[in-house]
């Protein structure tokens, strides 16, 4: 007999994903859809309309997922979870409403987003109805100390989105601001959809920061990632339109990099078109390039990888198993990712 060279095992050749993540939560996340589904419904036909258009279309459910996920790390044999992860994700979609409204933006998970749709005004109040609707499911499940770390974090992702208007066009803006706006409006809920896990079992103080802190530090890794995704992608890939930071005058890691590195000249051309949001078509392909000239796309995501290394580190002391390397992949798949 003669001996055969193994084939290349596909795991070790596919770029990371969450099909694993998927696989372990798969049957969690059908009871959470369900959830999702029966809860947009209401009398005034245009909210399940709306929300829906933005549900149906997809999305990577992460929040939820990381839940569920975390959950099992945990060893939680209930379902007390699928309520919450509901919930958590009932937070993001109504944040999503307001902020495509707020950042202008017209495309979201590939198709026409609902402020371009239905307008400013019905995507403001669907959005406030899902937040209800959360909280709702937050009081079904009774417990006060899940109540009080996601209230709060509701509270947190409001501010951030707030503070970022602050930052909006000001090219000075220093890494460390940025760092406190994405941690507000984005890290802090997928900290706090891996910590309800925890909560939820009445886990000991250590196993609850430690969760925190992985979702926290993946949290600022994904917005990282979005953030150089939003001048290195592509519409059809990301589902979102490249540019939409660039056109509203938000400043961003690639930003905030290039204007730092770059020549008097070019940091007129930062002020001209941030600071003052005068134009002309052929500024993002000026600013693409000229951040690539100074590393700038390069090094935001090198400092998503730090982040998302010590997303990793917070793990070490937890349970390893199935769901630990799942929650491992995620985090290279955040950075990986190009949607
Ligand atoms: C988009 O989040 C908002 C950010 C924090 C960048 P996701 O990329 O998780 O959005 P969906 O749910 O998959 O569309
Ligand atoms: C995410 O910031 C803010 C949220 C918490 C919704 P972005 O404004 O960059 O998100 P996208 O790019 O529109 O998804
Ligand atoms: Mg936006
Ligand atoms: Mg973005």
């Amino acid at each position: 007999m003669t001996a055969s060279i193994q084939p290349l095992r596909a795991e070790y050749a596919k770029a990371p994903s969450i099909d694993r993540l998927l696989a372990l939560v798969g049957q969690d996340l059908e009871a959470v859809n369900q959830i999702i589904i029966e809860r947009m419904q209401s009398p005034v036909a245009m909210i399940p309309e709306l929300a829906g258009h933005l549900i149906a279309s997809g999305g990577k459910r992460l929040r939820p997922m990381l839940l569920l996920a975390s959950a099992k790390l945990l060893g939680y044999e209930g379902t007390r979870h699928h309520k919450l992860a509901a919930s958590v994700e009932f937070i993001h979609t109504a944040t999503l409403l307001h902020d495509d409204v707020v950042d202008g933006s017209n495309l979201r998970r590939g198709r026409k987003t609902a402020n371009i749709i239905w307008g400013n005004q019905p995507s403001v109040l669907v959005g406030d109805f899902l937040f209800g609707r959360s909280f709702e499911l937050m009081v079904e499940d009774g417990s006060l100390r899940v109540l009080r770390i996601l209230s709060q974090v509701a509270a947190i992702m409001a501010q951030g989105e707030v503070d970022q208007l602050t930052t909006a066009r000001d090219v000075e803006t220093t890494e460390e601001r940025y760092l406190d706006v994405i941690t507000a409006k984005t890290a802090v809920l997928f900290a706090a959809s891996c910590q309800v896990a925890a909560a939820i079992m009445e886990k000991d103080e250590a196993t609850e920061s430690a969760l925190e802190a992985y979702g926290r530090y993946l949290g600022i890794a994904f917005q990282l990632v979005d953030d150089a995704l939003d001048y290195a992608s592509d519409s059809d890939v990301m589902g979102k339109a490249v540019g939409d930071d660039f056109r509203e005058g938000k400043v961003t890691l690639p930003t905030i990099l290039a204007y730092q590195r770059g020549s008097e000249e070019e940091r007129e051309f930062w002020r001209r078109t941030i600071g003052r949001l005068k134009q002309e078509p052929e500024d993002l392909t000026r600013a693409i390039a000229t951040m690539n000239r100074h590393g700038a796309i390069r090094d935001t995501l090198a400092r998503a990888r730090q982040y998302g290394d010590m997303a990793k580190e917070a793990l070490a002391a937890l349970p390893d198993g199935e769901a630990k390397d799942c929650l491992i992949e995620t985090v290279d798949f955040a950075i990986a990712r190009a949607f």
